[in-house]
């Protein structure tokens, strides 16, 4: 087990940084290479081990994948839609939620058999809102407790089009619908309660498939090719989160942040930052749409004397899901009760992420608590140094290093393996920063 301690900051932040391209969209970019007729090359592509199980299974399933020694360049011999082969033997996710349940989408419609296997937090991750309805377009799926839990076994068929209505916004599971609707008869309907990320949605649309996104629903129909691209994947806004809430909370800090993703359906912290009063510089000019999303420039100066309390409704939460540990940790240092409702989703991420974050937080000080699903959180509340954990969970990890940051005596952070999932060279990043850390191998 590694551990790292995390000495207080002394000085500010300050730099231009970029960040690792963005961990959706490197998933989505194997996947579509893979799927699509021709060559495609992409750069920026987030070398984090998620992101290599992806590549791996697809590599294990015929496809040609070489890529640059850093592994952010790929360059992906697509087999077309049809052309992927029964991999040997059981395809290993890792702790990637991402990986598992849009393969088990891609494989609803092949003519063969594969396993799909994970780590032992994503073998309890809840695999059934994807196994369900894809068994309703034709697909079979076995796995633990009746095809809910990993190991799952994926046997493709002959699949019919469904209009499915999610009981959850998650867009995991609707990726895998509309992927599977690649191979379906007629049209597949997916509808949203509110609108998780449409990645998959542009990727479709920019690969040349037949899709028609209209408000919560979207659909798609089989028949077109997906044609190869080449781009860079625009940086991750869920990794440059870690660093925004750093920047706002260390006194001094002034921090450039370059081509950034900007989507609205994943930037819902900047909207949350700027009701807790944030100003950010935006560079208007050098917005990009390289492929097919867009990336912005910003800046961001320390702000933490004036931060104010916020609440997040639910129907906000797909649009920020993955940045509510940082958001925890903003919270603790801005005036007011801040309240974010109903967010259960967090109990079936990587960790329950309202557990690692209360418990955590609380024993730095915080004034944090659970409600059901939700979390309350009092502040400003001074955060003192102490042991804590990750619980293997990347996000709650970065997230209590940028508390250690701010926190009054040395923080102590056990299992900190789990970072290099979704942002590799973190570490690295935060030694360019000139912030002082040390790494212990336990
Ligand atoms: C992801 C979707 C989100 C998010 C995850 C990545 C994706 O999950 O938490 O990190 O790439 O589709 P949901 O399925 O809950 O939307």
């Amino acid at each position: 087990m590694k551990t790292v301690k995390i000495v207080p900051a002394r000085l500010g932040l300050s730099g231009k940084l970029s960040f690792p391209g963005d961990k959706s969209l490197s998933h989505r970019a194997v996947i579509f290479g893979s799927l699509a007729e021709g060559r495609s090359h992409f750069t920026n592509v987030l070398p984090g081990e998620d992101c290599v199980c992806t590549r791996k299974a697809f590599e294990a399933m015929g496809v040609r994948i070489s890529s640059s020694k850093d592994q952010t360049e790929l360059t992906i011999d697509g087999v077309g839609l049809k052309g992927l082969k029964a991999p040997k033997s059981a395809l290993y996710l890792g702790n990637s939620g991402t990986s598992m349940r849009l393969l088990m989408g891609v494989l609803a419609g092949q003519d063969f058999s594969a396993t799909l296997t994970g780590d032992s937090s994503l073998s309890g991750r809840p695999m059934r809102r994807v196994a369900e309805p894809l068994g309703r377009m034709g697909a079979k799926i076995t796995g633990k407790d009746n095809g809910n839990f990993a190991p799952i076994t994926v046997t493709g068929a002959s699949l019919q089009g469904i209009s499915y209505h999610l009981p959850v916004a998650s867009a995991q599971v609707k990726s895998a619908l509309l992927l599977a609707g690649l191979y379906a008869k007629g049209t597949t309907r997916v509808t949203e309660p509110e609108k998780s990320r449409n990645h998959t949605e542009k990727f479709l649309k920019f690969f040349g498939a037949s899709v028609n996104e209209d408000g919560l629903s979207v659909s798609v129909q089989a028949g077109k090719e997906l044609k190869a691209k080449s781009f860079a994947i625009a940086g991750d806004i869920s990794s440059a989160a870690f660093f925004m809430a750093a920047a706002l909370l260390m006194p001094g800090s002034a921090v450039e942040f370059r081509s950034i993703l900007n989507n609205p359906t994943r930037t819902g912290i900047v909207e949350i930052l700027k009701r807790m009063g944030v100003k950010f510089v935006f560079d208007l000019d050098t917005k990009g749409e390289e492929g097919p999303e867009p990336t912005i420039n910003f800046m961001l100066t320390s702000q933490a004397l004036k931060l104010q309390a916020f609440e997040i409704k639910k129907s906000e939460l797909p649009s920020l899901i993955d940045e509510i540990p940082i958001l925890c940790v903003l919270a603790t240092q801005a005036k007011g009760t801040s309240i974010i409702h109903d967010a259960g989703e967090l109990r079936v991420k990587e960790t329950d992420r309202i557990n690692s974050m209360v418990s955590q937080l609380t024993r730095m000080g915080a004034d944090i608590k659970s409600e059901g699903n939700s979390i309350i959180i009092q502040g400003p509340t001074p955060l003192k140094g102490a042991v804590v954990s990750s619980f293997k969970d990347h996000r709650t990890a970065m997230s209590l290093i940028v508390a250690g940051l701010i926190a009054d005596g040395e923080t102590t952070l056990e299992d900190i393996e789990c970072i290099s999932t979704s942002f590799p060279n973190f570490f690295d990043l935060l030694t360019t920063l000139k912030v002082s850390f040390e790494i212990l191998n336990k």
